[in-house]
């Protein structure tokens, strides 16, 4: 499964090119039902230690990783390649208001995080993050407040970034689905039923079309965990 999605790679440097923006690979773990979480708010380790290797070698491919502050104040993951051999990802993180907390992991990394944030951000913690050398990315907000993922995307590509990886959570999965902004998915999907934070909120078609279905799906099992990636079209305007 690695080696077909480095091969899927290897063309997010002329997809970079064509279209100004990363490509981007959606992923996260799930349990039968299509959890990720017991609840929002809570961690639940879902993925086996022969998927959490595949996921660190996932990372190892992509210039950028991606998670909403949501996940940060939860999960606080390192977001780092240390099961595999290879760099480890730029972090960005998406946080409307700047609450990341300052004592996260992700600021223990070699390499500081970027924050994608909006005007609404705090002026004040917005300098004392830029004074210790945090990048910031200011953006332009949507209606309800939240960071306008499209122009993001486009400043990741103006910043050189080729490919990015986005992996969660439940409401950044569902705004980069709704947003028609996302190449390729890879999903581990364990053996557990949880019946709790889906990942996906809702994810009905505005147009009134039918469900969304990946294309060119590959699908493998890894350990007692499934792998399953696959294509999507991205409405790109
Ligand atoms: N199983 C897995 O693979 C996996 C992976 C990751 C996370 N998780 C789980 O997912 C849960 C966290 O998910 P979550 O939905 O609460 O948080 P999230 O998706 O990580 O972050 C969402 C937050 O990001 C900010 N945001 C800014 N712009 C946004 C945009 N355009 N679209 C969406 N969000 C935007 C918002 O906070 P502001 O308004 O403050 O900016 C929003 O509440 C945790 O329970 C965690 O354990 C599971």
């Amino acid at each position: 499964m690695i080696d077909m999605v480095g091969a899927v790679l290897n063309r997010a440097s002329d997809y970079h090119r064509r279209t100004g923006r990363p490509f981007v690979t959606l992923t996260y773990a799930q349990s039968l039902d299509g959890s990720i979480a017991a609840q929002r708010g809570e961690r639940l380790h879902l993925s086996s230690e022969q998927s959490t290797r595949f996921t660190h070698q996932l990372r190892a491919l992509h210039d950028a990783i991606l998670v909403g502050v949501g996940t940060i104040v939860v999960d606080d993951p390192r977001l780092t390649v240390r099961l595999a051999s290879g760099n480890s990802p730029q972090v960005v993180v998406v946080d409307s208001r700047l609450r990341v907390p300052r004592s996260a992991a992700i600021f223990r990394n070699p390499r500081l995080p970027w924050i994608a944030t909006t005007d609404a951000a705090d002026p004040e913690r917005l300098s004392e993050l830029v004074q210790s050398g945090v990048q910031t990315l200011r953006l332009p907000a949507t209606e309800n407040g939240w960071v306008d993922l499209a122009a993001l995307l486009n400043r990741l590509g103006q910043a050189g970034i080729t490919s990015l990886m986005v992996e969660g959570g439940s409401r950044i999965i569902t705004s980069f689905l709704v947003g028609g902004l996302v190449d390729q998915v890879v999903i581990t999907i364990a053996p557990l039923l949880v019946g709790g934070l889906r990942a996906v909120d809702s994810l009905i078609p505005a147009n009134g079309a039918g469900p969304t279905r990946l294309r060119n799906v590959v699908v493998e099992p890894c350990g007692d965990d499934l792998l399953l990636r696959g294509d999507l079209e991205p409405n790109r305007e």
